[in-house]
């Protein structure tokens, strides 16, 4: 048997959905990208008493005992034990977090990776991606209900990722030379609710939304495209025509819109809400550093809670 006098560790990025959010859920293509100056880090190690104890934000305590609000983590931390064949328990789980929690930037997807690499290392076990993804992926059903898996695939992988559901990971190189203004409105965001109400809005009025969800793909299409031949002014107007269809399929916000509206006024190239949307943050595109800056001082002025300025491309 394996002499588990160590600790385990496992890290794990945030991630920025540029285009495509909410429309990936129905197969469209969306392009994201891992976010590294936000992550967790998570710790396993040994305890006297043979229980699975927490260590996290919310909660410090007991794994029996812990809140409906982090079923997700439970799962992840059940499902790596079952696959590690290893029922037997008396460790301790630290998670530390600078992923901003519920604003979009995959922060239960972290988690549950963040602690799936703990437990691997800790047990001594080598973890395939594949295993990776698939555990990731379980915990995240629980979260959101019906993810399109982006979540779990951006926060175990290290690129950027043209990502559609259900298809072998097709890697994009955002050669762009251009700044994204990252903003968080402080406002919790409600991932598996805007989803829940999408969902519901297209039964209800299916030809309609149905063309919104494919022109939010086209526009990832064509995001694509800028992309490649370096056109942040083309992918700012994209970024706008998507914010515009988020806002009609009641995903945004009054904050959302706000912040979005201030750095346009500031001179961004295009703005709009990443990931589920309902509060949590946007992203913003400039050209140079001090247009970033610019747009960054406006945010901050209209109320947001915390900014970051991440240049894509060549550096
Ligand atoms: O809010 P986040 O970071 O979990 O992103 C959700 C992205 C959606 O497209 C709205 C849902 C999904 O599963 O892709």
């Amino acid at each position: 048997m394996t002499k588990l006098d160590s600790v385990g560790y496992g890290v794990a990025t945030g991630k920025i959905i540029l285009m495509g959010e909410h429309a990936v859920v129905y197969g469209e293509p969306a392009i994201a990208l891992p976010f590294p100056a936000v992550r967790i880090n998570a710790k396993v190690e040994k305890i006297a008493q043979s229980i699975v104890e927490l260590d996290c934000y919310f909660y410090q305590g007991p794994l029996t005992e812990a809140p409906q609000q982090l079923t997700n983590l439970i799962t992840a931390i059940k499902e790596s034990l079952a696959v590690l064949q290893q029922p037997q328990q008396g460790f301790k789980l630290s998670i530390t977090s600078t992923v901003p929690a519920e604003r979009g930037m995959g922060s239960s997807a972290a988690v549950a990776v963040a602690t799936i690499r703990a437990l691997f290392s800790y047990f001594k076990q080598p973890l395939a991606d594949s295993v990776l993804l698939e555990l990731t992926n379980q915990a995240e059903k629980i979260a959101h209900g019906n993810p399109s898996g982006l979540d779990a695939a951006m926060t175990s992988g290290s690129v950027p990722l043209y990502y559609v559901k259900n298809q072998p990971f097709a890697p994009i190189s955002l050669n762009l030379k251009a700044y994204l203004i990252v903003a968080d409105t402080g406002i919790t965001g409600q991932t598996k609710k805007a989803v829940a109400d999408v969902a519901a809005l297209l039964e209800s009025h299916p030809q309609e939304i149905g063309d919104k969800i494919v022109t939010l793909g086209n526009l990832v299409k064509q995001s694509k495209h800028a992309i490649e031949k370096n056109n942040p002014v083309l992918l700012g107007g994209y970024m706008n025509q998507a914010q515009q269809i988020l806002v009609d399929l009641t995903v945004s916000s009054p904050e959302i819109d706000l912040l979005v509206a201030a750095a346009n006024q500031a001179g961004a190239l295009g703005a709009k809400l990443t990931g589920g949307g309902r509060g949590g943050c946007l992203v913003a595109l400039a050209t140079t550093k001090s247009a970033a800056e610019q747009i960054e001082a406006a945010l901050i002025e209209a109320g947001a809670t915390i900014t970051w300025i991440y240049q894509i491309g060549e550096k």
